[in-house]
């Protein structure tokens, strides 16, 4: 079947079809009931029971593919390489589950994950799936309060660290920063199991801390087997940005997320058993939990764990180096990231420094693909390029150019159709469908496809206010967008408080909570502006509170250096203007959408509702420098 057919049966008869799909997952009792409808939204697979880490691990031991590469660590920053089998990644991780056992860990408690791009932090994830605890991985370049909000959201009984990671020129020691988060959180948990690495060694603290590789060396603590998990149970809690500054943390579930990905990685990213995909990202992200932990092994194929940047570790070949060294037939990574290394290297003479033979194609996803980079990208590698878009909610692609099932043609700027199961629709003001090529709103009709959030941790009014009350009977995407007479859609960006820097998702509205926290600050407003490397950059606009007379530079260094310290370095926030008026509405509305037009030097529309027009104009040049 073509990509029409297949996309029509997905919407016409889902239960059908994705009870076919669901044959490509092992289960220990195979679910009778594809789709339940529930309140909020329907359950995939509910009386299914699985394993995911049985499926990413012992099954392809089981059938022949122990000594098989499943996983290989490739450090730029220290030069580590490592190559684990499935037998060998399938054994610390049985061992790391059985750890966690012995720490009390059962099913459903929740562990918290703070660790760099070291093997140990796939195994984490994998052995918390093994015995059905839910894991939640914190990204790295986050601040201590915003680790503490999801420890104090998750309530972890185990956290897993690290003594450190590795950013370009320094060591960011995550001990330290571990411990500032739980002296700010309220929950404790009972155990911290650390990885010490060499370059900064973490000082334990007794009773509280545990050193991993002695844990795993231990030989009273067996290893755990695979428990019997229910498709519906939560496998993981990724907190994303929202528009408020409070995190939501997605539920993902087990069945439909397992079903989910071994399609996607055959239909989309057309990767199997013995071939290898290098995404280059981050295991604290959405697209390293899906497509460099649990899309490639439940796959079958290897998995590269990439410790470095695309550029400056050591140069801009560093992705084509990994591509050589390993035959990566896929390589995914952020449209940022490709900018960057053409930057350095616009001739492309890094690419032609290696062997790229093995590379088949380059996927692309976390902001919109300029064509321009595309086009670069295409011609330097000799490869299709593709644009596929998705979030943290939807956990997999919902708009691709589907390689393994009929590859269609590239239209530089729009990540091709939707996926088979997304009935993708953009909506007018009065959530009606509006027709080709005209601008709204994009929704996707429920039931949303199997692997798609499950709810939001603990909230789930949150879930029904964020994402199902604009529209009802659609799930609202929170993007833009419009879809041409072929069916391609092109995503025009984020219509909410949401900006993606540098591919990765932050929200305006907390680091305006965080400037709004300085005594001399009376008012403030954050906008994403237009950013050539990082495709966005924040802005923070300020107006002092009456009689401060603080020096302007002074200040906006002050909350540069608030904003890293209560958020974290990846907010990126570098500049901060002190302004006489924000522009707001007569009803107190700042208009936030004018500022970014004016700033992106676009034909700003200033609504009729405006307070004071003149603010407007006193703004443009502060805008524009
Ligand atoms: N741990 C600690 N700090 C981190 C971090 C981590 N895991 N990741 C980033 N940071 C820090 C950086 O060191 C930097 O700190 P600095 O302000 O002291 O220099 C800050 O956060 C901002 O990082 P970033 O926005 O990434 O900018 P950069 O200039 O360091 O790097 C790129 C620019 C383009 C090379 C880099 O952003 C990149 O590789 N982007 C691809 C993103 C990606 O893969 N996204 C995943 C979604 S698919
Ligand atoms: P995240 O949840 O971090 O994956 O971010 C999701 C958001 O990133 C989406 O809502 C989009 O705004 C943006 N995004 C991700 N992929 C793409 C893409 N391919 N094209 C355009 N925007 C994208």
């Amino acid at each position: 079947m073509g990509y029409r057919e297949e996309f029509d049966q997905s919407l016409a008869d889902p239960r059908g079809y994705w009870g076919e799909q669901a044959r490509a997952i092992d289960w220990f009792r195979p679910p009778e009931q594809v789709l339940t409808d529930e309140e909020p939204v329907p359950r995939w697979f509910a009386d299914g029971i699985l394993n995911t880490c049985y499926n990413a691990l012992d099954r392809h031991v089981i059938n022949g593919g122990a000594d098989a590469p499943a996983l290989i660590q490739h450090s730029a920053m220290t030069g580590a390489r490592r190559t684990y089998t499935y037998a060998e990644l399938l054994e610390h991780t049985a061992k790391l589950a059985g750890v966690l056992r012995a720490l009390g860990v059962e099913r459903d408690d929740r562990v918290i994950i703070y660790q760099p791009m070291i093997p140990e932090a796939v195994m984490s994830m994998l052995a918390c799936a093994r015995i059905g605890a839910i894991h939640s991985v914190v990204f790295g370049g986050f601040a201590p309060s915003e680790l503490a909000a999801r420890i104090d959201g998750a309530e972890p009984k185990v956290i897993i660290s690290a003594s450190c990671g590795l950013e370009p020129g320094r060591v960011v020691e995550y001990h330290p920063i571990l411990e500032k988060a739980l002296e700010r959180a309220d929950h404790a948990p009972e155990h911290c199991i650390v990885v010490q690495r060499e370059q900064a060694p973490a000082e334990l603290k007794e009773g509280r801390d545990l050193d991993f590789a002695q844990l795993m060396r231990s030989t009273a603590i067996k290893p755990a087997p695979a428990a019997d998990v229910a498709a519906t149970d939560p496998l993981y809690i990724l907190y994303t940005s929202g528009t408020t500054g409070k995190p939501k943390g997605i539920v993902r579930d087990n069945g439909g997320h397992a079903v989910a990905l071994a399609y996607a990685m055959r239909t989309i990213y057309d990767i199997g058993p013995g071939e290898v995909m290098f995404t280059a990202s981050d295991v604290g992200w959405v697209v390293g939990h899906s497509f460099i932990v649990y899309g490639p092994l439940i796959a079958g194929a290897t998995t590269v764990l990439y410790e470095g940047k695309p550029v400056g570790t050591p140069d801009a070949g560093a992705f084509w180096k990994v591509v050589a060294e390993h035959g990566v037939k896929a390589l995914f990574t952020a449209p940022t990231a490709i900018r960057a290394i053409r930057k350095v290297d616009p001739d492309a003479e890094l690419v032609a420094a290696h062997d790229t033979s093995s590379l088949q194609t380059l996927f692309l996803a976390g902001e919109r693909t300029d064509p321009d980079t595309l086009t670069w990208a295409g011609e330097k590698l000799g490869v299709p390029v593709v644009d596929n878009w998705w979030q943290t909610e939807t956990g997999w692609p919902i708009a691709a150019n589907l390689r393994g099932l009929e590859p269609m043609p590239i239209k530089p700027g729009s990540p091709s159709v939707p996926v088979p199961g997304y009935d993708v629709a953009v909506l007018g003001p009065d959530g009606e469908r509006v027709g080709p090529d005209t601008e709204g709103a994009i929704a996707i009709r429920l039931p949303l496809p199997p692997g798609t959030l499950a709810g939001v941790w603990r909230d789930p009014q949150r879930m029904i206010d964020s994402y199902l009350k604009a529209y009802p009977g659609y799930y609202s995407t929170g993007d833009g967008g419009v879809i041409d007479a072929d069916g391609y859609l092109t995503i025009l960006g984020r219509t909410d408080d949401v900006i993606n820097v540098a591919g990765h998702r932050l929200s305006t509205g907390a680091m305006e909570a965080v400037l709004a926290t300085h005594p001399a600050v009376a008012e403030c407003a954050v906008i994403g502006v237009a950013d050539e490397l990082k495709g966005q950059v924040p802005r923070g606009f300020v107006v002092l509170k009456e009689g401060q007379s603080v020096e302007p530079d002074q200040l906006a260094a002050e909350l540069v250096q608030l904003v890293r310290d209560e958020i974290g370095a990846v907010a990126a926030l570098r500049r901060v203007d002190v302004v006489a008026a924000l522009p707001k509405t007569r009803s107190g509305k700042i208009l936030r959408k004018t500022m970014r037009e004016i700033a992106d030097g676009k034909d700003a529309v200033v609504p009729s509702t405006i307070e004071d027009p003149a603010v407007v104009d006193d703004l443009r040049d502060v805008l524009t420098s």
